[in-house]
């Protein structure tokens, strides 16, 4: 029998990923959450190992200025380290995930289990994206675009923009 769970009535869940940048398949997922939560807390890792195209500090203006409409409901925040010790300083049980297709899986549930065995009380919630965004990713996005290709039905005006002037500097060699 479930006693004293800590996330009956959950209210507030972590959205966590890069973010370099934010598809139209995270704000999917993004908006998804907002159907069931009250509040959801971007975390961009700010610590990627891999060369990002944006800064933690660009990533995280693009998403608030995509979701400024929803006030405190969307809080975008910076996390380096665990995403399981970011979840505890929160007092945030719940982590939603994305799921785009089978090929997401593997990954998708090591890491919640890894999260899981690091911090017992963490869940995963996966929702899955709309199939029209089952093969949109940030790193296809950021490839499409470094080339001149149209990204526009990716993501959103904002992101396009700001891939555009990153390509259009990169060119330049600025
Ligand atoms: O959008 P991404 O890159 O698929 O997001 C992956 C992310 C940021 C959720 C994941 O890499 C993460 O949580 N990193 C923080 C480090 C961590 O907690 N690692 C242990 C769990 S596998």
């Amino acid at each position: 029998m479930v006693r004293d769970s800590p996330l009956l009535g959950t209210k507030v869940a972590i959205f966590p990923g890069s973010f370099d940048p934010l598809t139209n398949g995270h704000s999917d997922i993004i908006h998804r959450a907002l159907s069931i939560f009250e509040t959801v807390i971007v975390g961009v890792l700010s610590n990627v190992t891999k060369e990002s195209l944006f800064s933690a500090r660009e990533r995280i203006a693009l998403i608030r200025g995509e979701f400024a409409a929803y006030g405190t409901r969307v809080k975008v925040e910076s996390f380096s380290g665990l995403l399981a010790d970011f979840a505890a300083a929160k007092g945030v049980h719940l982590v939603v995930r994305g799921l785009r297709a089978v090929s997401d899986y593997d990954y998708e549930v090591q890491l919640a289990l890894m999260n899981r065995s690091l911090k017992g009380q963490i869940e995963t919630l996966f929702l899955v994206t709309r199939e029209q965004n089952s093969f949109i990713s940030s790193t296809l996005v950021k490839q499409v675009a470094s080339m001149g290709g149209d990204v526009s039905a990716y993501v959103s005006p904002r992101v396009a923009q700001a891939l555009r002037k990153r390509f259009k500097k990169r060119k330049k060699g600025v």
